[in-house]
């Protein structure tokens, strides 16, 4: 892939083309290259180097009846990596030595003039890999970044990536949004991790905080009337990290004024279309599936289902009430449910095989993972002996059918079978990566509630506005309300998420308290100027934001947030190439009124 311009904009003082762009039109041209040797090969009379610039590469000759002597002993004596400078002719390779997996395939350039203008050292590990040569290990391929990032490969990424963005500011913009810039240096917004914090040498015991998302000031965007916001933002999040989480990562963030939720969606349903078609998918539905939180939790056990195979939860409490069976009833009296999912075929896979699925409920926080299989006709597991007739019959379970269950309350049956799910998918080879299901999910509940303490959390953020019908229909039971939020979902990925805010100030207030955010002081101690923003007007608003590495991770095909950020963090949140975090000398940590406790205790740096 290339986001070359047009061939002549490329061209500099020091080279008139290209590597990667030479094409047979180039023949008879004598063109000034400049790049890196990928690889070298010296036949005695004849030396070959593979130039490679961001473009790709182009095969360079050296023979004795067009370089010199010396340039051919240059040639021969050249390291891999090592930057140069050459001059020669673009001619024809005669067809049997033409190269169809090459863009340059079809010509070299016989090299007349060569300069080693930046040499290098034995590379770390190797940037040019032949087929079948196994990756180095992540761990070293991120120390040497400086040579990882010179692979066609991950250089293809960010290629991407940068189209991606091109794209959707261009989208953006045409819709007549502004992009607008919002502090790095700031103060706490809730979005659910921890904060990282930055101390302030000029007032003593202060921090500011990295933005966890720009939520606060987009919405004070709003209330200054500047009704449509976007902004490729920079977000820092304090959190346990995954394949598909970096404690510093990339939104496109979006903010519209006087809209409702559906504005918002068909905006977004543009972006994503936009972008898919620029990395050569546009097989994308105009508009989304949707499917309420309450279903998706029903019948899938998470909030982002992967809806590209079946394999349906359902719910067996009606089959198992009334039964003697500890398991079942001891669930259905803590009211719990019996649910499960129906595996066609699976009573034909073996006792190791499904204990291993049960090992994964179990990681999932089940107790375990109940089994009924139906074999030519014949019910079996350890459940069989307790279930009647007509019990089996309303399990409605075809011959060669696998019954997987979890007796428990939803908030542990759903996590362990939705991992179950996913495991019997996988096993069944039911994923198939050329399909696409993009979904909405809506109406999210507006709180998360303590099982134990009954304290309140808000499942989006604080700011996200409650289901009108639902503050009307339950005015006191908060717990019960759903909330004007969405999420974006591909095939099991949560590609965005957002919602309409608050804009009232007082029932902004309302939300504080029912967040435990009671006194008035503290409310506007925290978010003051959110508050006052709302009171000087406010227009009705929402807002999404994407999370762009992992769109550039899905579009790229790359298996890791890590392959499409240029510089990113292990799953440690630390980084390789330049070592961060480091410790600091204990005079820099005086200057900022900070005493550190029991990791350094010298004030020396720390490995
Ligand atoms: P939310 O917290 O859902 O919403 O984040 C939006 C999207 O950002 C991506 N994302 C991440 N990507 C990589 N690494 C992470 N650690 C990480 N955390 C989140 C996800 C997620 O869907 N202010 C609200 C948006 C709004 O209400 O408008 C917000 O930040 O893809």
């Amino acid at each position: 892939m290339s986001s070359s311009p047009d061939k002549s904009v490329l061209s500099t003082t020091l080279r008139t083309d290209t590597c990667g762009l030479l094409r047979r039109s180039d023949v008879g041209r004598v063109v000034r290259l400049g790049g890196w040797v990928h690889r070298s090969r010296d036949l005695g009379g004849l030396v070959f180097i593979d130039l490679r610039d961001r473009a790709g590469l182009v095969q360079l000759a050296f023979g004795p009846a067009w370089s010199s002597p010396d340039v051919q002993a240059l040639a021969a004596a050249v390291g891999v990596e090592s930057v140069v400078l050459c001059e020669g002719e673009v001619v024809a390779r005669e067809t049997d030595r033409v190269n169809p997996d090459m863009g340059t395939g079809e010509v070299e350039v016989r090299v007349t003039a060569l300069t080693v203008v930046g040499p290098a050292v034995t590379p770390a590990l190797p940037v040019a890999r032949g087929r079948g040569d196994k990756m180095p290990a992540e761990e070293l391929r991120l120390r040497h970044r400086y040579l990882d990032l010179r692979r066609p490969e991950l250089q293809d990424n960010l290629v991407l990536r940068h189209r991606l963005l091109q794209v959707s500011r261009r989208f953006l913009s045409d819709h007549g949004y502004l992009e607008l810039e919002t502090p790095i240096l700031t103060k706490p917004t809730p979005e659910g991790a921890r904060d990282y914090l930055v101390p302030s040498r000029v007032h003593p015991g202060e921090f500011y905080a990295l933005p966890q998302s720009p939520q606060i000031y987009k919405q004070l965007f709003m209330c200054c009337g500047f009704d449509r916001y976007f902004q490729i933002a920079r977000c820092f999040r304090d959190e346990d990290l995954r394949a598909d989480r970096q404690p510093e990562f990339t939104q496109i963030d979006i903010e519209a004024s006087f809209i409702e939720r559906e504005d918002i969606l068909v905006l977004a349903e543009g972006l994503i279309g936009t972008m898919w078609r620029e990395a050569g998918r546009p097989d994308v539905p105009a508009h989304f599936e949707r499917m309420s939180y309450a279903d998706a939790m029903e019948f899938y056990g998470c909030d982002r289902p992967d809806l590209r195979y079946d394999l349906k939860l359902r719910d067996f409490s009606g089959v198992f009430a009334g039964l003697d069976f500890a398991v079942t009833s001891n669930a259905l009296a803590g009211g719990g449910r019996v649910r499960g999912l129906v595996v066609p075929g699976g009573a034909a896979w073996s006792r190791k095989h499904v204990d291993e699925l049960e090992a994964v409920a179990k990681s999932a926080g089940a107790n375990g993972l109940l089994r009924l299989r139906r074999a030519d006709g014949v019910y079996d597991g350890p459940v069989a002996k307790f279930l009647s007739a007509e019990a089996t019959a309303a399990m409605a379970l075809n011959d060669g059918d696998l019954a997987l269950m979890v007796a428990a309350p939803d908030r542990i049956s759903s996590p362990a079978l939705d991992r179950v799910r996913q495991e019997c998918a996988r096993r069944l080879d039911l994923v198939d990566d050329r399909i696409q299901r993009f979904l909405w999910v809506v109406d999210f509940p507006m709180f998360e509630q303590d099982p134990v303490t009954g304290t309140l959390a808000a499942v989006h953020h604080p700011f996200t506005a409650p289901h009108p019908d639902d503050m009307a229909a339950f005015p006191n039971d908060p717990a019960r309300w759903r909330a004007l939020a969405y999420d974006a979902v591909l095939n099991g990925t949560e590609l965005g998420g957002g919602s309409i805010r608050t804009s009232d100030p007082a029932m902004q207030s309302r939300m504080f308290s029912l967040l435990g955010i009671g006194d008035e002081a503290e409310q506007e101690r925290r978010f003051g100027f959110l508050l006052e923003g709302l009171r000087a007007g406010a227009p009705p608003h929402g807002g999404i934001a994407f999370g762009f590495d992992r769109i550039a991770m899905l579009l790229s095909g790359a298996p890791s947030l890590r392959d499409v950020i240029a510089f990113p963090k292990t799953t440690a949140a630390r980084s390789l190439y330049e070592g961060a975090p480091v410790a600091v000398p204990a005079d820099d940590l005086e200057e900022l009124h900070i005493a550190v406790r029991g990791t350094v205790a010298d004030g020396a740096p720390r490995e």
